[in-house]
């Protein structure tokens, strides 16, 4: 057990938003629990925090089934014994699932495909933030970070199942922030813009779509996974202790 230090977990934590954060939290000393499907990719991240000499825990979970969530809080509880930040972040998209091709409109959209985008991005996030209230509760405090996107703000045609789900989990993390906050825990959502990383590589390269993208970005380029992270420590830390409820947009000001 580690009492002395602060406990953050990150889901999505072996790849791009979630990687950035996960070092960014063991940047700022946290012990991080690194909790991801792709488990090889998790324990990558946190050999990478221990050879920096951090504390990091790797940790398989799939965000869709609310056991793992359970079991994922229970394996963080048994190392650390307390929780103090937890970044809801794991997702896909619709184009996850359709190997690079361009989704269908709505009335084409397979259900499977859209019950498998809300099962990750939605169901997902409750999930996790079911799992991690608990122990919260117990300490009397906490801070939760749910990834939403500017999808959760626009649409962008072609990604109902994404849209959906992406608003849905900005009314989530209001509801827990007004459920909670009387009782020590805050919680926050963050909308990245687009950022640089494997879910969007193929949209960021593509002849098609990558000048017109970065011609609609005051920033002039896409994010990378660390300036999403920052926001991400901000929104755990004391400097935003009166924060609750809140969306953060994080684009370069493509949204406004
Ligand atoms: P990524 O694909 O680089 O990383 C996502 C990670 O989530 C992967 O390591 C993957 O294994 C994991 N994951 C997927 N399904 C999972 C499941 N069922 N259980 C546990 N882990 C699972 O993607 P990226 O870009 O870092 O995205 C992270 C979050 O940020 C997602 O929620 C995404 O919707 C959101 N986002 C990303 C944007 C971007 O431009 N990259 C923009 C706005 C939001």
């Amino acid at each position: 057990m580690t009492k002395d230090r602060l406990i953050a977990v990150v889901t999505g934590g072996g790849s791009g938003i979630g990687r950035s954060a996960a070092l960014a939290f063991a940047g700022e000393g946290y012990g991080v629990a690194v909790a991801d499907a792709n488990v090889e990719a998790a324990a990558a991240v946190a050999l990478a925090i221990e050879a920096d000499g951090g504390l990091a825990i790797p940790l398989h979970v799939d965000v869709t089934d609310a056991a793992a969530c359970e079991d994922m809080i229970e394996a963080i509880t048994q190392k650390f014994g307390r929780l103090d930040a937890a970044f809801n972040n794991a997702g896909i998209t619709e184009r996850s699932l359709t190997r690079g091709e361009t989704p269908p409109e709505t009335h084409l959209l397979p259900l499977d495909i859209w019950r498998k985008v809300l099962a990750v991005d939605l169901d997902g996030v409750f999930n996790c933030a079911r799992a991690e209230l608990p122990l919260m509760l117990e300490q009397g405090s906490g801070a939760i970070v749910n990834t939403a996107s500017m999808q959760g703000h626009v649409s962008i045609p072609r990604s109902a199942a994404y849209t959906a789900a992406k608003h849905g989990v900005i009314g989530l993390t209001k509801t827990i922030a007004k459920e909670y906050g009387g009782r020590g825990i805050r919680c926050n959502a963050v909308s990245p813009g687009i950022v640089s990383t494997p879910l969007t590589s193929d949209i960021i390269n593509s002849a098609d779509y990558q000048a017109p993208l970065l011609a609609a970005i005051p920033a002039g380029r896409f994010a990378e996974g660390d300036d999403v992270a920052r926001a991400v420590l901000w929104l755990c830390g004391t400097n935003a202790s009166y924060v609750n409820g809140a969306t953060l947009i994080v684009d370069g000001g493509y949204l406004a």
